[in-house]
């Protein structure tokens, strides 16, 4: 193994230690750089490295002093002890996982290899944003499981050589999809943000967990912060009420139905659901499966869960949860909860909630947002109209993860009534949030969530609001909504599409039928419909096959199979919306 190439000036003091730093060292120097604007700072920090002349150092630093910090010398430290390690040609069949960190003279191994999977790494995200790289090499599961050259699933009794284990970190890269390229749109989480991806490295480097204050300071006040601000951007006064980041939009929704019934049952926690009346759930027969499944998993029972009609745009109809609300009541049933989309999963249909809220109020009935696809329209002031009346809601589900491009996973669950979300969910484990730890114990926020262990998922999204400011946001969801009208317009004018519902979409969702030239003029028939039903999963077949792009379809009611194009990849392009009709078309115009 080749040793590396040092460009330290190597015995650094230990940056913990006060007393042993000598009075004028590069790294006081380089603090004060640090206090610099970013660009000088660099630079004078790059001029102290190089310069070993005292005087000179001195001499610069002088005029700098009064910015100087502890936080700046210790960046400029790392900096100075990282560049050691240069990525040099190591040759890792002979070496294994025992040869790294904390294995003695480990260092240096454990260096080369991980520059060798930062290596891998920055490829793959070159070549996702690269359009001439396909979207996925598509492989059939038993392909995969039989094992592919060099590339084997089957876990082995033995170590493996770290070169195998390199290989097995590129081919796993390999034969995936790439989520972030800009042909991509199967799913509303697309897309690869430099910053968000810097922050989930980070994150996995710190390894922490946010149940407690002690073992993650930082985390859980960014996550205090950052749970306010989307808070304020609901309406709430004063950014108040409550929050915690869960593992998705489903759990999230999960969260409200819970502490709707705590709010208002909550003997449920003790004596569960025998100690209480039938208790029923509203929400849209557009709305997320989530719901019904919060139903199922939480004791009221998917019959309990009623399904509300939808208009021709799927946004639900007031009047047709007013009716079921009346008809339950007449039956000696509990109205309790009701949630109310914006931004519906297929259509993208945002229901009316200053109509829903109005009959929420009327009858004392819980009122739940689920966002988590459109929620992030608050960010945009061009379309945040569409969330109109989200302050009168009690709780809201947002997800980062989708349209603001947030790497998975990053969905917040928001409640406006302090207090609640600890009363409904808290244990008080003593061995793990003991009340009379030496910091104020409010912020031990982990008995809140129905986990115990809670993966950081704040300090990527933070990052990434930190990095691009609110107006980033507001831009990259003005540019989604703007592809998609694009698309939209695209559509209407071309021979061979059906558009599923009339009139422009209300979220980046174009929801739309190829027909075929052997189904154009026939018409509408169960012959029709039936063939129709197989054109866009042969379609997205043959797609899948090339690895060409990715688009979703899927049935919807009475509507046979359709394309729902999403857009929510900051890279993606008008070039690639048209590519993505150029495609649809090449594979589809002899079914
Ligand atoms: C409206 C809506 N709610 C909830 C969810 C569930 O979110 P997650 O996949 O993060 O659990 C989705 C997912 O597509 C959704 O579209």
């Amino acid at each position: 193994m080749a040793a590396s190439a040092s460009s330290s000036s190597g015995g650094e003091p230990d940056p913990n230690s006060t007393n042993l730093r000598p009075a004028s060292t590069t790294y006081d120097w380089c603090g004060v750089a640090h206090g610099c604007t970013r660009r000088l700072g660099l630079k004078i920090c790059g001029f102290l490295q190089k310069s070993n002349n005292l005087e000179e150092q001195n001499r610069f630093v002088g005029s700098f002093k009064d910015r100087q910090s502890a936080k700046n010398l210790l960046a400029c430290q790392n900096s100075l002890r990282d560049s050691r390690f240069n990525r040099n040609e190591t040759d890792f069949s002979n070496l294994y996982a025992r040869d790294l960190l904390p294995a003695k003279n480990g260092e240096e191994t454990t260096m080369q290899f991980l520059l060798e999977v930062v290596d891998i790494l920055t490829n793959y995200v070159r070549k996702t944003f690269d359009r001439s790289t396909k979207v996925l090499d598509f492989h059939h599961p038993h392909q995969l499981l039989e094992g592919m050259e060099g590339f084997n699933l089957e876990l082995s009794d033995q170590p493996e050589s770290l070169e195998q284990i390199l290989v097995d970190c590129r081919d796993t890269l390999k034969y995936g999809v790439r989520t972030g390229h800009p042909r991509f749109f199967n799913q509303l989480s697309t897309g690869l943000d430099i910053i968000g991806l810097a922050g989930e490295w980070l994150t996995s480097t710190a390894n922490t967990n946010m149940f407690t204050y002690e073992i993650a300071p930082v985390f859980v006040l960014m996550e205090q912060i950052t749970l306010k601000k989307m808070r304020e951007m609901i309406g709430w006064p004063n950014g108040e009420g409550d929050g915690i980041f869960s593992p998705g939009g489903a759990i999230s929704n999960m969260y409200s139905v819970m502490v709707a019934r705590y709010k208002y049952f909550p003997e449920v926690k003790t004596k569960g659901m025998c100690a209480v009346p039938k208790l029923l759930l509203f929400t849209s027969e557009h709305s997320h499966y989530s719901i019904k499944k919060a139903g199922a998993a939480l004791g009221f029972g998917t019959e309990n869960v009623v399904l509300l009609k939808c208009d021709e745009k799927g946004r639900v109809i007031p009047a047709d949860l007013e009716a079921k609300i009346l008809d339950a009541k007449r039956k000696g049933e509990i109205p309790l909860f009701v949630n109310a989309t914006a931004g519906t999963t297929v259509y993208g249909a945002f229901d009316p909630i200053n109509e829903i809220a109005d009959i929420c109020e009327k009858y004392n009935l819980w009122l739940h947002v689920d966002g988590a696809w459109g929620g992030s329209l608050l960010m945009s002031r061009r379309h945040q109209h569409k969330l109109s009346g989200v302050q009168r809601a009690d709780s809201v589900t947002w997800n980062p993860h989708k349209m603001m491009g947030v790497p998975l996973q990053c969905s917040a669950f928001l409640v406006r009534e302090t207090g609640l979300l600890q009363g409904c969910n808290q244990m008080c484990a003593g061995y793990l949030f003991q009340p009379d730890k030496q910091y104020d114990v409010t912020y031990d926020t982990g008995d809140k969530a129905i986990q115990c262990g809670r993966h950081v998922d704040i300090f990527k999204f933070w990052l990434m609001w930190k990095a691009k400011g609110t107006v980033g946001f507001e831009q990259h969801i003005n540019k989604c909504l703007e592809l998609s009208e694009y698309l939209y317009s695209k559509l209407q004018n071309r021979e061979g599409y059906e558009m599923v519902f009339q009139g422009e979409p209300q979220h980046t969702n174009v929801c739309f039928w190829y027909i075929p030239p052997s189904l154009r003029g026939m018409p509408d028939c169960m012959e029709r419909r039936e063939r129709l039903h197989k054109v866009a999963p042969k379609i997205k077949a043959m797609m899948m096959e090339s690895g060409t792009t990715m688009v979703g379809y899927q049935p919807q009611g009475d509507k046979v199979n359709f394309f729902r194009m999403v857009i929510s990849n900051h890279a993606a392009a008008k070039s690639d919306i048209d590519f993505l009709v150029d495609e649809i078309e090449r594979l589809g115009q002899d079914l």
